[in-house]
């Protein structure tokens, strides 16, 4: 049993070296081809209303469009030149508005001790986006109207100034606050490891003036889904033309001449439209780690590999659909070499551990946690788990 499985093992590692080669000498756009894009929009130039449009992308890709974040937009936009409207994958369910944060991945996680929902001030009417006030011992999230203008907290994921939080003494309205993080740093404070723990007040101790004040970050609630059910919280709303409260216009639409902004219209009107197609497939039967390489490698391409955090994000929302605790990756220790690798032969530079994988054993492959913040673990690769393939 295990010399069969060290050979499998053998095997494996010759598969990648021999595709590594051949990748090196002439397939190496082909390989980038299929790891480096996990989708690809298109647009379709047929005016149809959003549920037809929905109908025509659900059966000839996978879904109407949807956008992680402005690399994502971008990608959109130049997929066609087209330069009016056209519907993305959102709508607005008119049902209960959830709370995101502004960050993209960042996933908004309730925590009923982060917030006092009577902590409003007398000047403060109730709203959709979040705020926190600085008076000593009150240092809760509040809900208030996002028209209200006050001072806000921006997160810079460069580290600039080797800070990655700045409080911003210009008094502005959420979606100003918004705007000014993401043009000037990367968008505002977002998740309660920026907003709740210590690093954050140890920030705003530094900067505290002699008073009270309150300050926006990242938290805003809608009532806009996705069509594919995705909770990615990235807005591009044009707030020149959109108002969130016309009620019959609720399904969501790009204008390509004004840079790609978001608006919305009555879903019976007929627009061109994006779809998606989904380069990943999530597998739902429990296989080992080698089952599930091989059974990739037959029916699709191969198991899926994650270099970046947007990968990372995009195939998040797959994983939460697994119904394993786990979810196999195309994630590999080799005993013999003493390193991590990805079946597709790329080195492991980005990672997401979970805690540090130090004393590797043998016998180990990688899995992403189907529960958020979806990290990776090692795990016996004889478990039964889940997987995703990359599509061919
Ligand atoms: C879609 O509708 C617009 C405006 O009504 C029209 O200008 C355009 O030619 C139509 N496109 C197609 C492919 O029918
Ligand atoms: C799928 O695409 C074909 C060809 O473009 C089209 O004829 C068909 O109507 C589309 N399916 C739907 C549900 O619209
Ligand atoms: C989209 O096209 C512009 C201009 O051609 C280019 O600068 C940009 O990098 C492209 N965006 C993506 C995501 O490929
Ligand atoms: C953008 O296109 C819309 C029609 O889709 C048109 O009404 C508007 O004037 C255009 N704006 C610009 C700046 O071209
Ligand atoms: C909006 O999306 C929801 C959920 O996908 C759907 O039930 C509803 O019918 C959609 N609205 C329109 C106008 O298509
Ligand atoms: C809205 O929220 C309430 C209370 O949380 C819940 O009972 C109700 O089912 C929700 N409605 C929708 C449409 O999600
Ligand atoms: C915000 O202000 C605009 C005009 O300044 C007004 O039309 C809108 O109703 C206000 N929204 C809220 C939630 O108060
Ligand atoms: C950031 O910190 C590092 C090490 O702590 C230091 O070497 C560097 O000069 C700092 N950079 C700035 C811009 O302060
Ligand atoms: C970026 O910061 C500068 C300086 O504070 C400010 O003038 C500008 O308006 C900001 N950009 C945006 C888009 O808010
Ligand atoms: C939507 O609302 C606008 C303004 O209230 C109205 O002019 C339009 O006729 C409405 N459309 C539909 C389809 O009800
Ligand atoms: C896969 O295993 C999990 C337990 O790890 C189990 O709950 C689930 O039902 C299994 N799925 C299938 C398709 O057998």
């Amino acid at each position: 049993m295990n010399t069969l499985r060290r050979d499998i093992k053998e095997r494996t590692n010759q598969i990648s070296k021999m595709q590594w080669s051949l990748c090196l000498l002439i397939l190496m756009g082909q390989c980038c081809f299929f790891t480096c894009r996990l989708y690809e929009y298109h647009f379709i130039a047929e005016n149809k209303t959003w549920s037809e449009a929905q109908r025509y992308c659900r059966e000839n890709y996978t879904d109407l469009a949807k956008v992680f974040d402005m690399t994502d937009m971008s990608r959109l936009r130049n997929s066609t030149q087209n330069q009016g409207e056209a519907w993305i994958g959102l709508n607005n369910t008119d049902g209960n508005r959830t709370w995101h944060w502004s960050l993209p991945g960042v996933e908004y996680i309730h925590n009923v001790n982060s917030w006092d929902q009577s902590g409003r001030e007398t000047w403060e009417d109730p709203g959709n986006c979040g705020r926190k006030r600085y008076d000593q011992g009150d240092k809760k999230l509040v809900d208030v109207s996002c028209n209200i203008t006050m001072w806000f907290i921006c997160y810079d994921e460069m580290k600039k100034d080797n800070k990655t939080l700045y409080l911003i003494e210009y008094k502005m309205k959420w979606t100003q606050a918004q705007s000014y993080c993401r043009y000037n740093y990367t968008d505002l404070a977002s998740g309660l490891d920026q907003v709740d723990e210590e690093k954050y007040e140890a920030v705003i101790k530094g900067l505290i003036p002699d008073k009270k004040f309150s300050a926006w970050v990242g938290l805003f609630r809608d009532s806009w889904r996705w069509s594919d059910g995705s909770d990615f919280s990235f807005r591009y709303w044009d707030m020149e033309l959109f108002i969130d409260t016309q009620s019959n216009k609720t399904c969501a639409m790009t204008l390509l001449n004004r840079s790609g902004k978001w608006s919305s219209d009555e879903c019976d009107k007929e627009k061109p439209f994006f779809c998606y197609d989904d380069n990943l497939i999530l597998i739902k039967e429990n296989k080992t780690w080698e089952e599930a390489l091989y059974y990739c490698r037959e029916n699709y391409n191969d198991l899926v590999s994650i270099t970046n955090s947007h990968d990372q994000n995009w195939i998040q929302e797959k994983v939460k659909q697994a119904n394993s605790p786990y979810v196999w990756l195309g994630l590999r220790y080799t005993c013999t070499l003493g390193f991590w690798f990805w079946v597709t032969d790329e080195v492991v530079e980005y990672k997401n551990w979970a805690s540090d994988v130090t004393a590797d054993d043998c016998d180990m492959s990688g899995a992403m946690n189907r529960g958020s913040p979806h990290k990776w673990s090692k795990q016996a690769d004889n478990k039964m788990f889940n997987f995703i393939c990359s599509k061919k």
